[in-house]
């Protein structure tokens, strides 16, 4: 089984590591145009391999394609990342190409991979890809919303002093600072309703903190985070390559579901060998439906720029 990522930088190659030391597949294409990243990011991950007691075997390939042929899984990262200060959403007219060239290029060899789409702005290039490929809506997954939801579950342990783990949350909407919608209706600690454990305030609170996620994280680092964003596609590639019809939140091409049409957004979908399996049409409150709404609108309009 093999798995490509196009683009090797901190993203594309910490989604190597991450499914790499899961086991998911026995080989990994690792591609960048970057003359040597590629190169230098597989040699690097396999010398870390006999330490870490996993063995996948990692291609580092500069620009041909053909080594992409047979993959179950071609995950997308190329593209330029945020900087400090930076909205996802003006890195459209740079992307838009790359994600556009990627797409087709890869598609000549794989054209029966589901495609996982990383580079921002997400929701958009999400749909440049579904474009570009041709190929049936369940074969291409924009990944934010699985991020953004690990993040939503992040604030809230720091807030509860709770372990991580035992935390439930989902984010749907735009991958956004300002589209995203943390659901407080579906995040639970132990299968308790966490608005039962924290004021209305502090909630609040952490939806904010959730949404501004990646900005703080940007603004830390310089640039856009990678592990989160690299675990989150090793969860997701799993999910496809196994067919674990697993629930996960990602950006999908809707037509009429949450009366929703002609864009990709994040929405609650199971996830297994075919991509998107189904979609579920979760029970949103009225205001959760509003929000979806005003995010499908923001995503609209910057779809309107390519
Ligand atoms: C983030 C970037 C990858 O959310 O969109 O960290």
């Amino acid at each position: 089984m093999k798995v490509s990522i196009i683009g090797a930088g901190n993203v594309g190659a910490t989604c190597a590591q991450f499914i790499a030391m899961k086991g998911i597949v026995s080989e990994i294409v690792l591609l960048d145009i970057a003359e040597g990243l590629a190169a230098g990011k597989a040699m690097d991950l396999a010398q870390s391999m006999p330490a870490l007691g996993f063995d996948t075997i990692i291609h580092p390939e500069v620009s041909d394609y053909s080594k992409v042929a047979n993959s179950e899984v071609v995950v997308v990262t190329s593209g330029q990342p945020r900087k400090p200060g930076m909205s996802r959403e003006e890195l459209v007219a740079v992307n838009v190409s790359i994600v556009e060239s990627v797409v087709k290029n890869a598609m000549k060899h794989a054209p029966n991979a589901v495609f996982v789409i990383v580079t921002n702005p997400l929701d958009t290039m999400t749909l440049v890809a579904l474009k570009a490929s041709g190929l049936p809506k369940n074969k291409i997954i924009g990944m934010g919303a699985m991020l953004d939801s690990n993040r939503f579950r992040y604030f809230l342990s720091q807030k509860l002093q709770k372990p991580i783990n035992e935390i439930e949350a989902m984010v749907i909407g735009g991958h956004g600072d300002t589209t995203m919608i943390p659901v407080k209706e579906l995040a639970t600690y132990k299968g308790i309703p966490i608005s039962e454990l924290l004021t209305d305030e502090v909630f609040d609170e952490v939806i904010k903190e959730t949404m501004v996620g990646g900005a703080t994280l940007t603004k830390h680092l310089g640039t856009s985070a990678w592990y989160g964003p690299g675990a989150a596609v090793a969860e997701l590639v799993d999910a496809i390559v196994n067919d674990k019809k697993k629930l996960l939140p990602n950006s999908v091409y809707l037509e009429g579901e949450f009366g929703i049409e002609g864009i990709c957004i994040g929405v609650p979908c199971i996830i297994g060998k075919n991509g998107v399996e189904k979609i579920i049409q979760i029970k949103l409150t009225d205001a959760d439906l509003v929000k979806l709404n005003a995010s499908a609108k923001a995503i609209n309009e910057v779809n309107g720029l390519i």
